[in-house]
């Protein structure tokens, strides 16, 4: 009987089908219903009919988890980036970001706090009839195209989507998804789902920005290419059978046990890990510490592990050891593996 052979070590102890069905439940709960996802579909419509107003023939996008099939539901905000002509410089940028504050405060938005000194500059408020915050930052071109990579890569197989919203999940109750505070944002963990499902050794999702492109845009010095036919990659993964469950093991035990965090940079761009040496990104610059490197897709010198320090690189290995040891150790893992912190 399989489930009395004696535990190797190298596999979760538990039921593998049991598990898998707890953490597809658990992951279907997490989705947001049609009726969620409407209410934040109309308050985007809000928010952009007061930008249109204030300025007239601008573009406005929906951007982030609610725009590429990747919100989980106890989230509730959503990204809105404003395309304005002729802003593209970081104080343009910032004093759109200050003059739209102004403008939702104007308009009855709540928490409204603009940060115009940040790498994007942005302007966040919490719209006060359903409780849903917004960013909105301005020609955040480059956000607005890796949400379709995203949204890409999502459509082509059915398990990215199920594996990222129990990462995140498990990320918020172990406090370890807050880039301000040093460790990372849900940026970062999407790609580094993406990784591990293109890293398996049947792959379970393909290389876009390896394959032909399709789909072609240029973003001051980034040159943003892939293919972007999702139609004729769906059902790449197949030939891979692994389950929700030994893909949520393999998530944990690769960034407990199998990461070289002295000399890897996750690559999604290439579908490999780089070198830092290949990235210059073997020592402290400034602020940023490439202690944990994670290479944004399209902005290639940008590090998305760039804000994780000593103490919260510690934090967070801690923290993936002690989901990968759950996993493998404890007969029912689940409670214990999305426990708050
Ligand atoms: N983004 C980015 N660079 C970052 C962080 C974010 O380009 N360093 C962009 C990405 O387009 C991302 C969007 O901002 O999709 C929103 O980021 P974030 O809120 O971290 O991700 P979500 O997937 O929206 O996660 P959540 O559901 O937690 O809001
Ligand atoms: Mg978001």
């Amino acid at each position: 009987d399989v489930m009395d052979r004696s535990h190797d070590g190298r596999q979760p102890r538990a039921n593998m089908q049991e598990l898998d069905a707890a953490l597809t439940q658990l992951a279907d709960s997490l989705m947001p219903t049609a009726a969620e996802h409407q209410a934040q579909l109309d308050v985007f419509e809000g928010v952009k009919a007061l930008l249109q107003a204030r300025y007239p023939g601008a573009r406005v996008h929906l951007f982030g988890s609610v725009a590429n099939g990747l919100s989980v539901r106890h989230n509730n905000d959503i990204d809105v980036c404003l395309e304005l002509e002729g802003v593209d410089d970081q104080a343009g940028k910032a004093e759109v970001a200050v003059a739209v504050g102004e403008l939702m405060e104007a308009a009855g938005m709540a928490e409204v706090l603009p940060l115009p000194k940040a790498r994007v500059p942005v302007v966040k408020f919490v719209a006060p009839q359903t409780g849903t915050k917004c960013d909105v930052t301005v020609n955040n071109v480059l956000a607005c195209i890796n949400t379709k990579l995203l949204a890409d890569y999502c459509a082509i197989d059915p398990r990215l989507a199920p594996l990222v919203a129990l990462v995140k999940h498990w990320a918020k109750r172990r406090a370890v998804n807050d880039p301000y505070r040093g460790t990372l944002s849900s940026y970062c963990y999407v790609l580094m789902c993406i990784h591990l499902l293109q890293m398996r050794p049947t792959p379970v999702l393909p290389v876009l920005q390896q394959l032909p492109p399709t789909f072609r845009r240029t973003v001051g010095p980034w040159t943003c290419e892939f293919c972007d036919d999702v139609e004729s990659l769906r059902g790449f993964g197949a030939p891979n059978r692994e389950s929700l469950a030994q893909l949520v093991w393999a998530f944990f035990e690769y960034w407990a046990w199998r990461h070289n965090y002295s000399h890897d940079v996750v690559c999604v761009r290439l579908g490999t890990c780089l070198h830092k040496d290949d990235k210059d990104w073997t020592r402290r610059i400034g602020n940023e510490r490439h202690l944990v490197c994670i290479e944004d897709p399209f902005e290639l010198s940008h590090d998305l592990g760039r804000t994780v320090d000593r103490q919260t690189r510690a934090v967070l290995h801690k923290e993936f050891t002690r989901a990968a040891t759950l996993l493998r150790d404890a007969h029912d893992p689940l409670d214990m593996l999305f426990a708050s912190y």
